[in-house]
């Protein structure tokens, strides 16, 4: 009865993992969550306050497929601000930036188009693109993000979308360089090929300057760039955004329309609230003190605990640090982990040939949701199960 595409629709690891655990008492470095200690719920309430006291009734009503305009001109603001110049016509709101993902994905991509993609990806992405039937050009990544030959040789193949996570990547919490984002902004546009830049950690930067976004780097009319607020107000607001050529907004607005009509009006109205009333940058700093501690005291075990036993990623930003084991042995390190009541999702559920045994010496951790108690608790619980898998 299904339909062709449902084959490949399936459960996240990540949430059988999470599903199987729920209600034991791990320390979990598995999730992708935010910590919602964090959540500016104070702030919010009055937005929501303000908008149902002084404009209820429009907060409460259907609105446009593109979004609230006041927030449209705001998002086009903070884009510009980030170096991508962008007019309030260029932005679609959406229900969180995973479904700018799956718009972009659904306007794009017939079955079999190809799909040149990080490997490992952000996984939810690459449960669009399996829906959609699409078929893959693997691209390796190192610590500057994805490798140019592997880039160049993926391009070759005429795929027609290249899937990037130029920012404190999810998994790998790595950044790619500003010549590489040059590199592949321009053989993607000469190649007439559409790419989806995923910037969902953006503003999580702990280090360093932001780099350019790589749509801001080559001229190239099918440039879409994806972004939320998620990350730096709260997931369950479900506001994210795609910037793209007018155009093209206008085609997704129409596939938008079919899928939910609009995002919701009363979560963007106490959006624009919360950016007119100057807590974005506030809120943002919060996140960030608090984030890059714990992102410094895990660096800080894992050189304790690990060093010699595995090497690991150094993010500038985001939630993720990527562990490389020296053996295939993370399904073993994970059940030793288990036992001792710590979790982590293994590496190869973020590949695209996910059962094809790449990244099986890989480990996911994210540093931001558990306490600096659980991280220092959980850190040498983890060393000791991939000890014991090292004999
Ligand atoms: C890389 C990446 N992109 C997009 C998303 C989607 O987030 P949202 O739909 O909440 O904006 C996430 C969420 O974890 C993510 O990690």
């Amino acid at each position: 009865v299904y339909a062709e595409r449902m084959r490949r629709v399936a459960a996240s690891a990540i949430m059988e993992l999470i599903k199987t655990t729920a209600g034991g008492s791990y320390i979990s470095f598995a999730s992708g969550l935010p910590d919602p200690s964090l959540f500016p719920s104070e702030a919010l309430r009055e937005c929501a306050d303000a908008v149902l006291s002084s404009a209820s009734a429009p907060a409460l009503q259907y609105g446009p497929a593109e979004g609230y305009p006041p927030l449209r001109e705001a998002v086009a603001a903070l884009l510009s601000r980030r170096g991508l110049e962008t007019n309030a016509d260029q932005v679609l709101i959406t229900s969180g930036s995973q479904q700018a993902l799956d718009l972009a994905g659904r306007a794009l991509l017939d079955p079999n188009d190809g799909v040149a993609i990080e490997s490992p990806s952000y996984l939810a992405a690459l449960q669009i693109f399996d829906s959609l039937q699409a078929r893959y050009h693997a691209v390796e990544v190192d610590g500057e993000g994805p490798l140019p030959t592997h880039l160049t040789v993926a391009l070759s193949h005429r795929p027609k979308l290249l899937y990037l996570l130029p920012n404190f990547q999810n998994p790998t919490g790595t950044t790619m360089s500003l010549g590489r984002r040059q590199a592949a902004a321009e053989q993607a546009a000469s190649a007439g090929v559409a790419v989806l830049e995923d910037d969902a950690y953006h503003d999580l930067r702990y280090d360093g300057e932001p780099l350019a976004p790589v749509a801001a780097l080559a001229e190239n009319p099918w440039a879409i760039y994806t972004g939320t607020f998620s990350k730096t107000i709260a997931p369950g607001v479900r506001v994210g955004y795609l910037r793209a050529d007018r155009r093209l907004i206008e085609r997704l607005a129409h596939l938008k329309q079919i899928t939910d009509l609009q995002a919701g009006s009363l979560a963007q109205r106490i959006v624009f609230e919360y950016l007119t009333r100057g807590h974005l940058e506030p809120g943002i700093e919060r996140f960030r003190e608090v984030y890059r501690r714990r992102r410094d005291l895990m660096l800080g075990a894992l050189q304790e605990h690990l060093r010699g036993a595995a090497t690991w990623t150094r993010p500038a930003g985001g939630m993720f640090i990527w562990v490389t084991l020296p053996a295939e042995d993370a399904e073993r390190v994970l059940e030793g982990a288990m036992r001792r009541g710590v979790l982590f999702v293994p590496g190869s559920t973020f590949h695209v040939d996910r059962t094809g045994g790449r990244g099986r010496n890989t480990l996911r951790l994210n540093f931001v949701s558990p306490t600096e108690d659980q991280i220092q608790q959980g850190i040498p619980l983890l060393a000791e199960a991939i000890r014991e898998t090292q004999g």
